[in-house]
Formats: C-alpha cells, sequence, structure tokens
C-alpha cells in the first residue's frame, strides 16, 4: 500500500479545470518529484493534498466563485480528501507551499518553536531543534535574529525549517528554491536530501527540473492539470517531445 495515494484528482475554480483527474503514489521511503510549467497546477496539486483547498472551498461555500474538489486521497490507507489542513498535518502530512514567509516579527528560535506546537514533549521539542539546526548551520548562527531582518533567501530557509518542526511522515515542499542565489539552493537542496536520507519521505515540487532528477527516485511530469509522464529520470529525459516540450532540458 503507497503512503501516500492521489486517485482521479480534479479542482475547479468556478468553470476553470485546475486539475484534471490525478493519480499520483508515494511509496514509503520514497522521494518522488512533480515538474512542469507555469500554471500546470502544481501548487494546486498539493494544496489539494494537504486541505488547503478544502479548506478554501469551506470559507468560500456560499459566496461567489465555487471550487469543486472531486476524487480521492489516501494517506497511509486512511481517506483524508474531506479533512482541513489542520487535520491532515496532524496525521504528519506536512506542507511546506509556496513563497511561505515566516513570522517577520519572531526570532528564528521563536518562528521554530511555533512549528514545534505538536511535540509531545520537551525532551521531543530539544531533538527537533537540535536536528533542524544540524540541517541548517545558517539558522542556527543567528537563533535571535528577528525572521524580519533575515536575508529574503535565509527567510525562506526559515519556513522550510520551521515545517520540520512537525514530526513529518511526508513532507510535500512546493518551489523551496523559488528565487534563492546557487549557494542558499544548495544548501537547501542538501538539507532536503539529509531529511530523505534519514527517512522522511519527500514528495517535491520544483522548476529545476535538473535538480529534481538528480535528487527523486521517480517524477512526475503536470501539464495543464494532466499527468502527461511518469518514470524515472532517464526515461523521462529519454522522450525527446518531452525534453523539448515541456522539461526545458
Ligand atoms: N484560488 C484560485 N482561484 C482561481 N484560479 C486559481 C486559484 N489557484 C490557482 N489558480 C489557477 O490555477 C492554475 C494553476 O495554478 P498553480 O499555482 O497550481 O500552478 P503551478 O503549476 O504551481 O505554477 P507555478 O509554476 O507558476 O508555481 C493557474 O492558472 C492559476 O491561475
Ligand atoms: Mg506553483
Amino acid at each position: 500500500m503507497p503512503l501516500l495515494e492521489v486517485a482521479n484528482l480534479s479542482v475547479r475554480y468556478d468553470k476553470a479545470v485546475i486539475l484534471n483527474g490525478v493519480s499520483l503514489s508515494v511509496d514509503a521511503g520514497e522521494f518522488v518529484g512533480v515538474v512542469g510549467p507555469n500554471g500546470a497546477g502544481k501548487t494546486t496539486l498539493l494544496r489539494a493534498i494537504s486541505g488547503l483547498v478544502r479548506l478554501e472551498e469551506r470559507m468560500k461555500r456560499g459566496t461567489s466563485g465555487d471550487i469543486v474538489l472531486e476524487g480521492e486521497v489516501r494517506f497511509s490507507g486512511r481517506r483524508i480528501d474531506a479533512l482541513g489542513a489542520h487535520e491532515v498535518r496532524r496525521l504528519g502530512l506536512v506542507h511546506c507551499p509556496e513563497r511561505r514567509r515566516p513570522f517577520r516579527e519572531l526570532s528564528v528560535l521563536e518562528n521554530l518553536r511555533a512549528g514545534a506546537y505538536l511535540s509531545r514533549s520537551a525532551a521531543e521539542t530539544a531533538r527537533r531543534f537540535e536536528r533542524c539546526f544540524a540541517l541548517f548551520p545558517r539558522l542556527a548562527e543567528r537563533k535571535e535574529q528577528l525572521a524580519g531582518t533575515l536575508s529574503g533567501g535565509e527567510q525562506q530557509m526559515l519556513a522550510t525549517a520551521r515545517a520540520l518542526m512537525f514530526e513529518a511522515k511526508l513532507l510535500a515542499i512546493d518551489e523551496p528554491s523559488l528565487g534563492l542565489a546557487p549557494r542558499l539552493r544548495e544548501e537547501l537542496f542538501a538539507a532536503i536530501r539529509r531529511i530523505h536520507s534519514e527517512g522522511v519521505p519527500v514528495l517535491l515540487v520544483e522548476q529545476e527540473v535538473g535538480q529534481v532528477f538528480r535528487m527523486a527516485d521517480r517524477s512526475y511530469v503536470l501539464s495543464q492539470g494532466k499527468i502527461i509522464a511518469q518514470g524515472k529520470a532517464e526515461q523521462l529525459m529519454a522522450d525527446e517531445t518531452l525534453r523539448a516540450g515541456y522539461l526545458g532540458l
């Protein structure tokens, strides 16, 4: 049984079809990538999986602009597509959204502590802090600094680190490298690789196809709301049409 199983997922905003019958899975221990052009529906896919689309749907119900979410999402065998974002996170499916920013008025330490609110004990929280700082030495050097005074890239790093303060059974990350300089990007990808190697399955959405292909066991190519291809990097790269048309390689 896959850890995460998405079956025939569709999302419509009013009449616009954003996701159209998407099916994908992530097995225990796997690193799965999702790539595709701007506007393909990658962010919507992660938001639908993590309960954010459902939350939006509930908030908007009865007002103008209907949101329709259909299909099934299972996590550890359990249906989660009717759950809101908080319930999904409580089950261990942790979503680190696109362009996430930390709380500017809080220090690095306080931001991370806010991420650990579901921690069972002080010892557990301490262990998670240690892990975060081992993964992000740059943040360890800036514990007391107010998040608002970190560089844009460091803030983005902190947002990813904060997601790690949850006990993730699956980490779903949306464009973590967006706008980062090469050096920070490398640090961030190294951290993500290490998180995975320590046993946390990863579902990664990234513009940088080459980077995804180096890290992921398998990837899906999403275009106009549909999965148009999937497989290992070598298989996807071998497809000329795919390479030229969708992967930009
Ligand atoms: N809340 C919303 N209401 C209406 N349309 C939306 C909403 N969210 C997303 N869309 C539309 O759905 C399409 C897919 O958006 P999405 O953000 O999922 O794409 P993406 O693949 O993540 O793109 P990018 O690579 O630019 O981040 C876009 O055309 C977008 O305008
Ligand atoms: Mg996106």
